[in-house]
C-alpha cells in the first residue's frame, strides 16, 4: 500500500475481532509513528499501552462511572463553546452517518447511549493505550502530538490493525490517572482503541463526508 492509499483507506474503527495483537507488531507501530516531525523536534508525546488486564481494568472503572452518572473535572473541552455552526453542522452529520450505518433512529436515545458508552469499552478493542502530554506546551504542542497519532494510525494499517483515537477519555481524567499513574506535569489527551477491525459489523462499514476544496482553500495571488 503506497503512502496515498493509506491515507485514503483509515476510517475509525469501531468495532474489534477478539485476535489480540503481538507486542512485537505495537512495538514497530509506535517506532514507526515516532518518525513524526515535531517543532525543534520536542517529540512531545507519551503513550501509555495498556494490557488486556490493565485495559479491563480501566474499562471496568469507567463503565461504572458512565453508568452510575459519576463526573470529573475536566481538563480541556473537546470542542469549543459555542462550537461555530459550520462545526456543529458536521458534527451532526458525522453522528447522522454513524447511527444510520447501525439503524438507529434520531429519537432512540437508549440505543445512542449505549453506543457512546461503548467508547469506556475501548469499543471491544483487545488493546487500549492513552495519549498524554506535558501540561506546559498549549495548543502547539498539541499539534506536534497530533503528527505522531497520524503516524501511529498510518503504521497500525500498514500492519492489518485498526484505530479509533478516543477524546472521550478526557471526560475521566482522574480514573485514568488512577490506573496509568501518569506524573502530575501531564495531561490525558486521548485513548486509542487499536485491534483488528471486525469487517462484518455494521459500524466499520460506512465512511464520513469530507468537504470540497473550495470550503477550506483559498487560492492567494
Ligand atoms: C483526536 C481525535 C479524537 C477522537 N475522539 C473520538 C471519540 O472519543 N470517540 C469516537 O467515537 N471517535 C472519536 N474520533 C474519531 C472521529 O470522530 C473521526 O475521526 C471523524 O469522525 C472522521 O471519521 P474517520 O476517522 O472515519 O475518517 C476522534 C478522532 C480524533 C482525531
Amino acid at each position: 500500500m503506497n503512502i496515498k492509499e493509506g491515507i485514503e483507506k483509515r476510517f475509525s474503527v469501531r468495532a474489534f475481532t477478539d485476535e489480540v495483537p503481538k507486542l512485537k507488531t505495537i512495538k514497530e507501530i509506535l517506532k514507526t509513528a515516532n518518525a513524526a516531525p515535531s517543532g525543534g523536534n520536542i517529540q512531545p508525546w507519551k503513550v501509555y499501552v495498556l494490557s488486556e488486564e490493565a485495559k479491563k481494568r480501566l474499562a471496568e472503572k469507567t463503565l461504572y462511572n458512565f453508568d452510575n452518572g459519576v463526573q470529573e473535572e475536566i481538563e480541556y473541552d473537546i470542542y469549543p463553546k459555542p462550537l461555530a455552526d459550520e462545526y456543529k453542522k458536521r458534527r451532526y452529520e458525522c453522528g447522522l452517518d454513524m447511527y444510520g450505518a447501525l439503524s438507529i433512529e434520531k429519537d432512540d436515545l437508549d440505543s445512542r447511549f449505549k453506543q457512546i458508552r461503548e467508547n469506556y469499552n475501548f469499543f471491544g478493542a483487545p488493546l487500549g493505550m492513552i495519549i498524554t502530554i506535558d501540561r506546559s506546551f498549549g495548543n502547539n504542542g498539541w499539534g506536534h502530538v497530533g503528527m505522531f497519532l497520524e503516524n501511529l494510525w498510518l503504521s497500525a494499517i500498514h500492519y492489518g490493525l485498526g484505530v479509533c483515537l478516543q477524546e472521550s477519555w478526557s471526560i475521566y481524567p482522574k480514573t485514568v490517572k488512577d490506573h496509568i499513574k501518569h506524573p502530575d506535569n501531564e495531561i490525558v489527551w486521548c485513548g486509542v482503541a487499536i485491534g483488528y477491525e471486525d469487517k462484518s459489523h455494521p459500524i466499520n462499514q460506512y465512511r464520513t463526508r469530507r468537504e470540497e476544496l473550495e470550503s477550506f482553500v483559498k487560492f492567494v495571488e
